[in-house]
């Protein structure tokens, strides 16, 4: 597999007479990738079914002429004003009831049908004029689904279509009525059309209800998905991407992923540190310049899941972004720091974001490899370095890691419908847990909910899975390694009841949850190994095995054979204790890390990135500040 770096570039942005040399440049400093076009709709179609390719000929040819290879991606994330003259409902909804309305992007409900039939229409004439194209060799289908908060529409379309997806899945209103115990507070339904959105509601809706939109929701953009894919598929053989994004799980990813070819992925480190990432006020000064040293790993190792072994970084942030709360200028250094450590995940390939800052609109603010002015912005260099690098090295195999975690988007609606404590995220569970394995020094593959088998793995996390699939309880119960499970585990009936028997109901495992409390943030468990539960901890009752307790005498970790259930949410201290110890009753080693200091194996290379802003000893080597270390044995 041989490894790429490439750009997002915007032809129709900037003026003709600037087209060569920008592929000229892209090619001399060793990109081989450029994404185009999924912004590009009111050129493509300026006015309804008048359609103009000659711009677009013209641009893939002067790339093409270079060696670059082209990613096209499909405009279906912007289209023009005048769609909204034909399809005046095609708008989404949010949750208050107002209208999303044109001015920016993402303006459409995944619903509607007349929009889809839209988006038919310019995919097929797409790929009908580019599908052979010899510089077309990848798609890009829309732009970051679910971006903007866009997934939950409740708009007149998305309740047909829910009424609709209801009756499929229930076949009777009295087996929906049954399933959603919704005898309480006389809620039954008499008919499917009498079934609304669950949102301006009184109080909170019956989060069966909730869950069930949930699933509707994510079916929706999967259909939507999949209605582009079959299109390209048949004018073209190159592979399909989506670009998927940080921390978004409003929409089964898995089930996206197996339309698609590559799941890529858009990686804004320092942006992220600042918007989304949970980390101490420290960290967050710490890593300032840097990001979270798990974040991008975490995402890297998700998505190498999601594209089954096939996953690109299609947008690298280069520069500052606009976006986030604050927006402070990477140290020197990450851009390349950043591409390395997805190459070290497996990435076929890192596009930086973007080639030329656009001097207007919405993202002037945004940082490219070039200032407005063209000339190089500081990301440039790095980039020709990593392009640099990358030739020189040879490609590394891929194998599997000996600890899995398991990764289940179902789950994190599941708990977000019913948090029962304000601060219970699932992402945020199974994320402490990845950075946890991460600080000891440990590979991880990301496994899917419905992994069938757990062979080659040492050890295997799957915490707070809602529901545990049939296939995932065979695997575990065949499982001859060490496995973690809990807290939240097999908590609720694929209909989110709580199951009776009580859970967990795993195997061999003589104990149920007799209790549950959610703690707020200044109040924890202390654990009589040292650390605590914090958020969430529960109250086992049952003969299994105690290997831990709490300060207050119940069981912290439950045991029978190699399954494991962990009975609150640790933290760091705790769960960085009873990972060392799983570990060692696996057979397995670990190599803490220092601080902020983070390795990854890739074939026989290590590599060690260091996301401080200072220089660390390592292994008898001294590592600067935002550099990439790598050795082979
Ligand atoms: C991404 C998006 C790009 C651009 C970028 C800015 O979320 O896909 O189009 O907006 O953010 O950082």
């Amino acid at each position: 597999m041989k490894r790429g770096l490439g750009v997002c570039y915007y032809p129709e942005q900037w003026d003709e007479s600037l087209w060569a040399s920008d592929a000229a440049r892209m090619a001399e400093i060793g990109l081989t990738w450029v994404r185009i076009g999924e912004f590009a709709w009111s050129r493509m179609e300026p006015q309804p079914d008048q359609y103009d390719w000659g711009w677009l000929d013209r641009a893939i040819a002067t790339l093409g002429a270079q060696g670059l290879k082209v990613v096209l991606g499909t405009p279906t994330a912007t289209p023009p004003r005048w769609m909204l003259d034909r399809h005046p409902d095609m708008l989404a909804v949010d949750a208050k009831g107002q209208t999303r309305g044109f001015g920016s992007r993402r303006h459409y409900d995944f619903s509607h049908l007349g929009y889809r039939a839209e988006c038919a229409k310019i995919v097929t004439q797409l790929a009908v004029r580019y599908g052979k194209n010899p510089h077309i060799c990848a798609w890009q289908t829309d732009n970051e689904y679910a971006c903007h908060n866009t997934v939950h529409s409740y708009s007149p379309a998305a309740r047909t279509a829910f009424q609709n997806w209801l009756a499929q899945r229930y076949q009777s209103i009295d087996a929906l009525n049954r399933a959603w115990g919704n005898v309480f507070w006389s809620m039954e339904y008499a008919s499917f059309d009498q079934v609304a959105l669950p949102n301006l509601t009184v109080t909170e809706a019956n989060p069966a209800h909730t869950l069930a939109f949930r699933r509707f929701a994510s079916d929706e953009v999967v259909s939507f998905n999949k209605l582009q894919t079959d299109i390209l598929r048949k004018h073209s053989t190159a592979p399909i991407s989506h670009n998927y994004m940080g921390q978004v799980t409003d929409f089964d990813h898995f089930a996206t992923g197996a339309d698609l070819d590559i799941a890529a992925w858009d990686a804004y480190p320092i942006g992220f540190l600042s918007d989304r990432v949970q980390a101490s006020p420290a960290d967050k000064r710490h890593f300032l310049r840097q990001g979270d040293p798990d974040f991008q790993a975490f995402h890297h190792d998700l998505y190498r899941a999601v594209g089954r072994g096939r996953w690109w970084v299609m947008e690298q942030q280069p520069g500052p972004v606009n976006w986030a709360p604050w927006n402070p200028d990477p140290l020197p250094g990450m851009a390349r720091l950043w591409a390395w450590e997805a190459f070290a995940h497996g990435a076929e390939a890192v596009c930086y974001f973007r080639w030329r800052q656009a001097p207007f609109a919405q993202e002037a603010m945004h940082a490219g490899l070039l200032r407005p002015d063209s000339a190089p912005a500081p990301a440039y260099a790095e980039a020709a370095q990593v392009a640099r690098e990358l030739a020189a090295m040879p490609d590394v195999a891929r194998r599997q890691a000996k600890v899995a975690l398991v990764f289940d988007y179902a789950s994190d609606w599941a708990w977000a419908t019913q948090p029962q404590g304000r601060d219970f995220s699932y992402f945020g569970l199974a994320f402490d847990m990845y950075r946890g394995l991460r600080r000891l020094g440990l590979d991880v593959d990301i496994l899917p909910p419905d992994t069938a088998d757990l062979s080659g793995y040492a050890l295997v996390l799957a915490p707070a899975i809602a529901t545990i699939s049939a296939p995932l309880m065979a695997a575990l119960t065949a499982f001859q390694g060490t496995a973690l499970l809990g807290p939240r585990t097999n908590a609720k009936t694929a209909e989110f009841a709580i199951p009776v028997p009580l859970p967990p109901n795993l195997p061999g495992l003589d104990a149920v949850v007799a209790r549950v409390e959610s703690l707020p943030p200044d109040v924890s468990v202390p654990l009589q190994g040292g650390g605590a539960f914090h958020r969430w901890r529960e109250k086992l009752e049952g003969t299994a095995e105690v290997v831990e307790s709490t300060q207050d005498g119940l069981p912290a970790l439950l045991r029978a054979g190699g399954l494991h259930y962990l009975c609150g949410w640790p933290d760091e201290t705790a769960l960085d204790r009873i990972l060392t110890h799983l570990c060692q009753g696996a057979d397995l080693p670990t190599h803490p890390m220092p601080h902020g200091l983070r390795r990854r194996r890739a074939g026989d290379v290590t590599f060690v990135f260091n996301y401080n802003p200072h220089p660390v000893a390592y292994d008898g080597h001294t590592i600067q500040a935002a550099d990439v270390y790598w050795s082979r044995p």
